[in-house]
């Protein structure tokens, strides 16, 4: 039994079906079991907990192989994070998987939004529980969250000129299944690419012609793009941490290319052209705001 938390989130969904996919038994970390996603068969069973509640965990934990642990874009993450290492140590002592993000163990930026992985590696490496870490570049499903701010026919960020190896979060849900329900992954930390590095201008022009009709990269800075974060309803906490992860880009820690997705899959990585023909009817039929990208699940 593998327990996936995160379990209704953008890596959770292509997770859990990747596992369901492969005939794997998935427990199901929800907060709630409202609105539960539909094609959830009775190979998956839902169990309500919550991360921040060390009570309801050892349920969730208990008599599982293996945990997913996706800690969300919160200020609580770190402890979210040893809390469920904790709870694991207790029940049985299973296989700890590890979402993080690109760099984790390596990273010179800092970005808030990914000390709770830094604080997850630790916890798990004390631990003695077998881990692995996947640690995933920016997700390209972020773009769909972006496309209300493209109707001005702008990309405005301030990652400068640096090129970023976006990756589709359904890559990740897909490799994540690979980890879990295979061996010889113990102590690895998988650093997860698309197929190539971008730079903001060349991803403009990608996007641009999908929607067929101009779109221009503008480098902001820092400071302009957290005024304008703030500005659209953002906590200072998510605006301050977003602009700490453009840094990074902008630093050009985010180019790398890896080959662990075609390695773990056997297939080519999905490319942003894909991805955008894909949901082209999608980005054209978003409705025009004046609102920027208010989560982490915003391009940066
Ligand atoms: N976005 C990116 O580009 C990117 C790139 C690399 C790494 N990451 C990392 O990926 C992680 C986010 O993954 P994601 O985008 O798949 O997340 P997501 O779509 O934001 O989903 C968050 C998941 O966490 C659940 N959750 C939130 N608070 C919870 C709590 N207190 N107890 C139990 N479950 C809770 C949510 O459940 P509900 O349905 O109940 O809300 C949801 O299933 C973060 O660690 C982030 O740093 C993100």
């Amino acid at each position: 039994m593998i327990l996936v938390t995160g379990a209704t989130g953008t890596v959770g969904r292509p997770l859990v079906r990747a596992l369901r996919d492969r005939g794997a038994a998935v427990r199901a970390l929800v907060r709630d079991t409202g609105g539960l996603p539909a094609e959830w068969d009775d190979r998956v069973h839902p169990v309500i907990a919550d991360l921040n509640d060390a009570g309801s965990l050892a349920p969730a934990l208990d008599g599982i192989d293996a945990v997913y642990l996706l800690t969300p874009v919160d200020p609580e993450a770190a402890q979210q994070a040893r809390t469920v290492i904790d709870a694991a140590a207790k029940a049985g002592r299973p296989r700890v998987v590890l979402q993080a993000a690109t760099g984790v163990g390596r990273r010179t930026s800092h970005v808030r939004f990914f000390e709770a992985h830094a604080a997850g590696l630790d916890h798990v490496r004390a631990s003695g529980l077998p881990w692995t870490v996947l640690a995933p570049n920016g997700f390209l499903q972020n773009f769909l969250a972006l496309a209300p701010s493209l109707r001005s026919g702008t990309l405005a960020l301030p990652t400068g000129k640096a090129a970023v190896s976006y990756v589709d979060a359904r890559d990740v849900g897909e490799a994540a299944a690979e980890v879990l329900t295979t061996g010889g992954h113990d102590g690895r930390i998988y650093e997860l690419t698309g197929p190539e590095a971008l730079t903001h201008e060349e991803i403009a022009g990608l996007i641009g012609a999908v929607l067929g009709r101009e779109i221009i990269y503008r480098a902001t800075t820092p400071g302009r793009a957290r005024a304008a974060l703030l500005d659209a309803g953002l906590d200072e906490w998510r605006a301050s941490g977003l602009v700490e992860l453009y840094g990074m880009y902008a630093a050009g820690e985010a180019a790398t290319v890896t080959e662990e997705i075609p390695r773990l899959l056997g297939r080519p990585a999905r490319s942003l052209t894909a991805f955008l023909t894909e949901h082209a009817p999608a980005l054209r039929a978003t409705p025009p705001t004046s609102q920027p990208p208010t989560s982490q699940e915003r391009p940066a």
